[in-house]
């Protein structure tokens, strides 16, 4: 472990980025480390860290894992060593790595407005993440099987909006199930996202979600379009809130949400942002259990 950080502060930069360089294949240790220890003594060590996450738009690190070398040209290792494989596998799972991201996530329906809110997002060829509410998806399962038809993410919300970080293990463990069979039935697809209520979640609601299979969804940007209901505070609260790599939580339950859809699809078109679901936001690198708010950058 001290390896690392001994060489680069006896022999100093050039030499360290080789050192890191060889050990970027360890999953995250060579940047734990680095960030960890060696920061404070070694005022240069950040730019280290930079070279060891992303060298020539190579390797991609978020979540809990690093992975080393994706896409970048030179460093995949000879035919046979299973390295151009991994490679072409990531490349496909993960637009986002170059490109810049959003995930528009709408939650607690489907409801009456969401079928107008399919029309807009087919219109403008956008996917978006719909957290569906079981109670909702059993009334309306049509339009959950739209939803996935339409090639949007479909997952889980909870049965009757429950506050999960609360209830009994056995009921919440119920809400999820109930929803998840509600989802299945409807549109045949098993959802791997779990969005809690509130975002209410603790380490109990954690280890009932890695069992069942699902990462843990927060946001970054919530325009509160429930309290006020204003299309344009939506539209406003939005556009000067997201990044790339932001989750946006909004609910497709209310019109006056629906309405600000394609206003902010529009406008973060035109400063060059892409679509994308929440799954493949995160490059298919979501763990169960795990809870995400953004992709760091
Ligand atoms: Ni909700």
């Amino acid at each position: 472990m001290d390896g690392p950080g001994l060489v680069r502060r006896v022999v100093g930069g050039v030499l360290a980025v080789a050192v890191c360089g060889a050990l970027s294949g360890f999953s995250g240790g060579a940047e734990r480390v680095a960030s960890a220890r060696d920061r404070p003594a070694v005022p240069e060590a950040p730019a280290v860290v930079r070279r060891v996450s992303a060298p020539a738009g190579g390797t991609v690190s978020w979540g809990r894992r690093v992975l080393a070398g994706v896409g970048a040209p030179g460093v995949v290792g000879p035919a046979g060593m299973g390295h151009p494989v991994r490679e072409t596998v990531i490349k496909k799972k993960d637009p986002c790595a170059r490109a810049k991201c959003v995930a528009l996530t709408f939650d607690d329906g489907p409801m009456g407005s969401t079928g107008r809110l399919l029309g807009i997002l087919a219109g403008r060829r956008v996917r978006a993440t719909f957290f569906l509410v079981g109670q909702n998806v059993v009334k309306d399962p049509e339009t959950v099987r739209r939803e996935s038809a339409a090639g949007h993410e479909i997952a889980n919300h909870s049965y009757t909006h429950a506050d999960l970080g609360r209830l009994p293990e056995g009921k919440a463990v119920e809400e999820v199930t109930r929803t998840q069979d509600a989802i299945r039935l409807a549109s045949g697809v098993t959802p791997v996202l779990l969005r809690p209520p509130y975002g209410s979640t603790d380490k109990r609601l954690a280890s009932i979600a890695r069992r069942m299979g699902l990462a843990q969804i927060l946001w970054t940007v919530d325009p509160l379009d429930w309290s006020d209901r204003d299309t344009d505070a939506v539209e406003r609260r939005v556009m000067k809130s997201v990044r790339p790599g932001s989750v946006v939580l909004m609910h497709d339950i209310h019109a006056t949400t629906v309405a600000a859809v394609p206003r902010i699809i529009d406008r973060l078109a035109a400063r060059g942002y892409t679509f994308v679901t929440v799954t493949e936001l995160f490059g298919g690198d979501l763990e169960p259990g795990g809870k995400y708010v953004r992709r760091e950058p």
